[in-house]
């Protein structure tokens, strides 16, 4: 079976909705035999976007044909009497059958001629122009041509994961968009179902995977978010479409509501905050530079991602303490984790390991392509310094890491405090305790692992978000510092755990509940992030 076969298995028009890569047009399922089309927008629900409520094709006797196969280029209908597909980025064409029948969002009833096909534009501002298929069979080529360019650059991985990674390469395809402020550009976004921007960090974990196949367009992924640094230096949270979130003040309403709604302090802060992501740039730089190197290239995005370290160590360090904070939960990339329930800023020990793997990275990537661009000796004084004074994080007594609110300990259990592992060079018995605290069946080793909030705390849900829950990225973050903290094989237990896991829900969705392994109600689907991950992680544990 080919690989766009493959993916096509877990095609069902609603966790997956029939797309193209660059195209703004997703086609989900409605019943047996129509489909409903939607527009992709930043900060826009599924349902807000839809342009078409129905779209369906009847035989001779006005009977609906039933949808009978979905391929990633088309979809078939009556047993491939009628087919839909893409005619460009812009435009659904669809023939066959008797009769066509769309139905608008404003409830007109639109029939056309099935010998004759339709042809639907739909443009940025859901406007809809109707006309005949009349290059039916040429939009059919030129889609199937476009899926399969995009599957021949799929990475072989072991047997037993290669059709997730198969599904999880078309979720990489299917998420890109342009960004219109960068003409060309080929943003893999988060999901096309609700999270459509280039969010900063989700852009490191997809670069890590899309660099097994396409290390161009991995490249690209850093390039959109090393774009618009602030003067000082910090990288914006988001780059959308109508510009970035880079402060409070660029969220949209909806965000504030819900932070208010949820009692949030940092709803309606008196002056605005910087928004921005976890200090993982330099991480995702070396990865995509591992698979194809690009001197030029590295030597173009090394002092963006040098400025944005200065940043976060000078301006983001508000008591100076030589420990940064971060000034609001969306920063952190755990944006209701229960770290944040208390008062902000915070200082967090993942924060500070991810600066202390961050100043080694780039020191070793000044000294490979840049030597005379860097006092990379002092780079390393700094991390180790970072490094000795997140141990200051460490309670003896609880015996795990804490993070700090506004001078106050914040006592939660959370994935938070086992990242320090991500150094590599914590003291034997801290990492003792790490790894006890994994093993644990009454903390992290849950069913499914590794739960974002331990399952002892009080805190503990297993399906709100950073509440618990199982993520992709935080869990082959902690992998990834067992390994370097001289723990392989526990973790590569996790890595087999975590690749079952996303095989085990049916997909790579955002999160996941640790006590079932199925998708969390409120999980979006298609993510790309855990796709790309799965993919990365896929290759580590067939090469090994
Ligand atoms: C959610 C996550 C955040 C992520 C964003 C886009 O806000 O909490 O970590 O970057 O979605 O996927």
């Amino acid at each position: 079976m080919s690989a766009a076969d493959l993916a096509a298995r877990l095609l069902d028009l609603d966790r997956a909705p029939f797309t193209l890569p660059s195209s703004r047009i997703m086609v989900f399922r409605r019943g047996e035999d129509a489909v409903s089309v939607h527009t992709s927008e930043y900060e826009r629900s599924r349902d807000e976007c839809r342009v078409l409520q129905s779209l369906s094709v009847h035989d001779g006797a006005g009977a609906a044909l039933p949808i009978t196969a979905v391929r990633v280029d088309r979809i078939e209908f009556g047993g491939g009497a009628a087919t839909l597909t893409f005619d460009g980025a812009g435009a659904l064409s669809l023939r066959g059958g008797a009769g066509i029948v769309a139905v608008t969002e404003a409830g007109e009833r639109v029939e056309h001629d099935g010998s004759a096909g339709l042809r639907i534009a739909i443009g940025t501002d859901r406007s809809l122009r109707l006309s005949a298929a009349d290059a039916h069979d040429a939009a059919l080529a030129a889609t199937q041509a476009a899926w399969d360019g995009w599957f021949a650059k799929l990475p072989v991985v072991r047997d037993d994961l290669q059709e997730m990674a198969a599904f999880c390469w078309w979720v990489l395809g299917a998420n890109i968009v342009e960004i219109p402020s960068m003409p060309g550009s080929r943003a893999v976004v988060p999901s096309k179902i609700g999270y459509v921007g280039a969010w900063q960090w989700d852009a490191y974990f997809i670069a890590r995977g899309l660099r097994h196949g396409d290390p161009v367009l991995a490249r690209e992924q850093l390039d959109i978010v090393f774009a618009f640094p602030t003067p000082t230096g910090q990288l914006p949270d988001v780059v959308h479409e109508h510009g970035v979130l880079a402060s409070s003040d660029d969220l949209p309403e909806g965000d504030r509501e819900n932070l208010r709604r949820a009692g949030s302090a940092i709803a309606d802060p008196t002056a605005p905050v910087p928004l921005t992501k976890p200090p993982l740039a330099a991480w995702a730089v070396r990865a995509v530079l591992e698979a194809e190197d690009d001197p030029q290239w590295a030597r173009r995005v090394l002092p963006v991602v040098a400025a944005s370290q200065e940043w976060w160590l000078r301006d983001s360090d508000l008591d100076h303490d030589g420990l940064p904070e971060y000034g609001h939960p969306y920063s952190s990339g755990l944006d209701d984790s229960p770290v944040f329930d208390g008062p902000i800023p915070t200082t967090a020990p993942d924060l500070a390991a991810y600066l202390v793997q961050q100043d080694r990275e780039l020191a070793d990537l000044w000294d490979r392509y840049a030597p005379e661009a860097a006092d990379t000796e002092e780079l390393r004084r700094r991390a180790d310094r970072t490094a000795e004074r997140l141990l200051r994080l460490w309670d003896p007594q609880l015996r795990r890491f804490v993070a700090w609110g506004a001078g106050e300990p914040i006592v939660s259990d959370t994935v938070v405090g086992l990242i320090p592992l991500f150094t590599g060079t914590l003291p034997e018995a801290v990492v003792s305790e790490l790894v006890a605290a994994i093993e644990d069946p009454a903390r992290y080793a849950a069913p499914w692992v590794i739960p974002t909030v331990a399952l002892s705390d009080p805190d503990y849900s297993p399906t709100r978000m950073w509440r618990g829950p199982v993520w992709v990225n935080t869990t082959l973050l902690v992998a990834e510092g067992l390994e370097r903290s001289g723990r392989a094989e526990l973790a590569r237990e996790i890595r087999e755990r975590i690749a079952a896991l996303v095989i085990h829900a049916g997909g790579p969705h955002e999160y996941f509940n640790p006590e079932t392994g199925e998708k969390a109600p409120r999980a979006t689907t298609a993510f790309a992030w855990s796709a790309a991950l799965f993919i990365d992680n896929a290759v580590a544990l067939t090469g090994r």
